[in-house]
């Protein structure tokens, strides 16, 4: 047997099925070759220009001269590669100053640098939870949050999205457990909302249970320093840690942790996720560096832009009768239902000129396709005028 005619079983031949389906009926949305990345405009492979709705670079640093400098200086002092994992030679003094700058930010005594924010989740919810633990997850939390959860052995109970009366029976349920650890995302990737935290955090208080929020779509946008939903909340210094990633709003790559020291040293010696993987390559660490300074320096009117370019956004295509459910920030989900025509109106936006992220299941729930598009600080009105017409044309299509 090889793998060219193995039998995958019904879950994964499905998904060859319908990648197959798609490409034979020209409604293949993914994998776009980009040849040019221009900020919000985009050349792909095939010469076409896009403009970009897809990304995650929410306050446009990701050709800012800072943090571009950032990482030229970073290869040129350091080279493009570390020597080892973080505790045998991969830490660098600019990871170092990384994991300080980033504590300082989210203001949190420490901070444990992670290859990415997918890992960052995995080796904190490794680390905090073991079987005699329950792991209380909100059901529309990314992908890499339930996956630390199973992988923890902990008893994972999922709670409906945003429902405090659902997540306070699943702590009762989780009475018996030797730790209850709450995890959500502070703004959904799936939805756009924020999690109702200043609730969350009462629970977490009566039913003594840890909270660990992902700030990864809000951190660097949101609240009055960027410091994330929790910090817009007011409930940051009763958040045990916070996760998130330097790949959206610090344009770079890599994810952190930030919580107290003890929890953070324990992390960093034990985590498999953290010890596994070679320490971050140079240029990486450099560019998130200065955009981690240029997010304290410029964020506020960053900030306020991506704000209101994600506004003007939400109100034209809910005039126009979009259905952008509860999407309250710059991640603007455009519900469609079936995956199939989540794909075709993927790839006709495509073919008109606009990126957007589609998303399927199991990113969302069965029959919950959706479009994201990410509003940043460095679209222009014109972009999102034309924008929202592309996708009110594309949906009436
Ligand atoms: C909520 C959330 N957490 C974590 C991650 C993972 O971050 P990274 O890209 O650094 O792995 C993502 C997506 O990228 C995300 O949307």
């Amino acid at each position: 047997m090889t793998t060219t005619d193995m039998d995958f079983g019904p879950a994964l031949n499905g998904v060859l099925d319908t990648v197959d389906r798609w490409q034979e009926q020209g409604h293949y949305p993914l994998f776009p070759v980009i040849s040019e990345p221009l900020g919000t405009r985009a050349r792909l492979a095939d010469g076409r220009m896009v403009t970009v709705f897809g990304s995650c670079d929410y306050l446009g640093l990701s050709r800012h001269p800072a943090v571009v400098g950032g990482a030229v200086e970073a290869i040129e002092r350091f080279g493009t590669h570390c020597y080892g994992t973080q505790p045998v030679g991969g830490y660098t003094e600019l990871h170092q100053s990384l994991e300080h700058s980033l504590a300082e930010f989210f203001g949190k005594p420490a901070t444990a640098l992670f290859p990415t924010g997918m890992q960052a989740n995995i080796g904190v919810l490794t680390t905090l939870a073991g079987p005699a633990d329950a792991v209380l997850s909100d059901q529309l939390n990314h992908g890499s949050i339930t996956m630390g959860g199973r992988l923890s052995g902990a008893r994972l109970l999922t709670f409906r999205h945003n429902d405090l009366d659902d997540l306070a029976v699943k702590l009762t349920e989780a009475a018996d457990a030797r730790r209850r650890i709450i995890v959500v995302d502070g703004l959904f990737s799936a939805d756009g909302d924020f999690a109702p935290l200043a609730g969350i955090a009462d629970l977490a208080d009566r039913h003594k249970a840890l909270l660990i929020v992902d700030e990864a779509h809000a951190g660097g946008t949101v609240g009055p320093r960027g410091r994330g939903v929790a910090e817009l909340l007011g409930v940051l210094d009763r958040v045990d840690v916070v996760t998130g990633t330097m790949s959206k709003a610090f344009a770079s790559t890599g994810g952190f942790a930030c919580g107290s020291h003890r929890a953070m040293r324990l992390v960093r010696h034990s985590a498999g996720a953290y010890l596994l993987s070679l320490g971050l390559a140079p240029a990486t660490v450099g560019a998130s560096l200065a955009a981690v300074h240029v997010a304290t320096a410029e964020g506020a009117s960053l900030r306020a832009r991506t704000a209101a370019n994600a506004k003007a956004l939400r109100e034209r295509l809910q005039e126009a009768g979009v259905n952008i459910g509860a999407s309250a920030a710059h991640v603007v989900l455009v519900h469609i239902g079936r995956i199939d025509d989540a794909a075709r109106i993927a790839t006709r936006l495509l073919e008109n000129g606009l990126l957007v992220n589609p998303l399927f299941p199991p990113a969302v729930p069965i029959g919950g396709a959706r479009l994201r598009i990410g509003v940043t600080s460095a679209h222009s009105e014109a972009e999102i005028a034309a924008a929202a017409d592309a996708l009110v044309s594309a949906l009436a299509s």
